[in-house]
């Protein structure tokens, strides 16, 4: 008797104590979908996502692995009289249940956008002092993931409030992908790897390739600006927890050779592939862009190694090295400049290594072969100096795999 009243002494005590886990099988792989934000703003409705939903479809997106819809800021109407959050009535008339189970009749998924202050960035209704019943309440929609955002926070610590959120999912008990939003203001990536499945590494990103558009109290970025912010993080990413360098511009204004370099770079970095763009007007070409399976093989590499800088140089010039499971390696040579440059890189000299992968390429005595990732067709090998000319703010991509 005495057995038994200890034991479940143990079992109470750890049940009151034990702080609750994130739910660690999601985002094996970087998370691919689809994001209201950076082409509509605030201007969402039902309508506009079920037309994106099927175009995901129609588009072949959702093959080539992008699964999310997500509903960024504005979507919210009012708390009712318990104080359970309500979509807007006037821009989703059939509310969030209907939403997300017509996405998942469709082998889609539905994401959520919140805050961790009292209101959203967009003025709409935060969760602060909510968390739980927010997370009950989109469980019981069947949401899959939740984007939650840090504008209105006043003086909450950012691993605490993000540590409500995460334990109000646990208990609202549906699996559901955490994606942080604060901006990398408090270094997320030293404490949310329990907490998050993803975490913004930096400001927001904006359709440009090298520009700061300042908006008074805050900037956001071209696509090089967060490039190079994401110097001295790649060792925080990894299967079910991914820096975030931010959404993508694709298709929404940039040259197509910034377009394409934007892609392959955030293909290099792992980072999440979540298209900002109208897919339903979308170019032949940001569509063939968006799904290309090489690269997208990249981002989703399950060995799930952020890529790295092998070489830059002066001019502008940079050759980023990624491993990738099997013993492959992803190589990508970036020209930041906006002059084409002319390109020779003898592998017969270069030895690459990464300590944090513990693995390397000693081209030296191991050939591979090389395939290059927009024309999908083998180049030779690297026996012999790769050389090839890589247009103005353009990225040329290969894939080098043992021969
Ligand atoms: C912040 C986020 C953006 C977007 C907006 C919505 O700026 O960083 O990605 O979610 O809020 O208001």
């Amino acid at each position: 008797m005495r057995r038994i009243i200890i034991a479940l002494f143990c079992l109470t005590s750890a049940a009151t104590t034990a702080s609750a886990q994130k739910y660690e099988q999601l985002a094996q792989t970087p998370p691919m979908g689809w994001n209201s934000w950076n082409r509509f703003g605030c201007n969402v409705s039902e309508k506009l996502v079920r037309e994106m939903a099927d175009a995901m479809v129609a588009s072949g997106m959702r093959d080539a692995g992008y699964r999310y819809v997500n509903v960024d800021d504005c979507w919210h109407g009012a708390r009712d009289s318990l104080g359970f959050i309500q979509p807007d009535p006037t821009r989703f008339p059939n509310g969030m249940k209907a939403l997300a189970d017509s996405l998942h009749a469709r082998g889609l998924k539905l994401g959520l956008y919140s805050d961790a202050g009292w209101r959203t960035c967009g003025g709409k209704p935060g969760s602060r002092g909510y968390e739980f019943q927010d997370a009950l309440q989109y469980a019981r929609w069947g949401v899959d993931y939740l984007k939650y955002d840090w504008c209105n926070a006043d003086s909450l610590k950012a691993s605490g409030a993000y540590m409500t959120m995460r334990d109000a999912l646990a208990k609202a008990g549906r699996p559901i992908v955490l994606s942080i939003c604060e901006w990398g203001d408090n270094l997320p990536w030293t404490w949310a790897r329990p907490v998050g499945h993803l975490w913004r590494t930096t400001g927001d990103i904006t359709n440009c390739w090298d520009c700061e558009q300042n908006h008074g109290s805050w900037s956001s970025w071209g696509v090089l600006r967060i490039l190079d912010k994401q110097k001295g993080l790649r060792q925080y990413a990894g299967p079910g927890h991914w820096n975030d360098p931010d959404m993508l511009e694709v298709g929404n204004g940039m040259a197509p050779d910034e377009d394409r370099a934007h892609f392959a770079m955030w293909a290099m970095l792992a980072a999440p592939l979540i298209a900002g763009n109208d897919l339903r007007t979308m170019s032949p070409a940001t569509r063939a862009l968006l799904a290309n399976r090489d690269v997208i093989a990249v981002d989703q590499d399950s060995l799930g190694v952020q890529g790295f800088a092998y070489q830059t140089t002066m001019d502008g010039l940079e050759i980023w090295f990624k491993p990738l499971a099997g013993g492959d390696w992803a190589m990508a040579v970036l020209n930041r400049a906006s002059a084409p440059r002319p390109v020779t890189f003898d592998f017969a000299r270069e030895y690459v290594s990464d300590d944090l992968s513990k693995r390397s390429a000693d081209f030296g005595t191991v050939t591979y072969h090389v395939r290059d990732l927009w024309t999908g067709r083998d180049v030779g090998t690297t026996a012999k100096p790769l050389a090839a000319t890589v247009g103005g703010h353009d990225v040329a991509i290969y894939r080098l795999r043992k021969a």
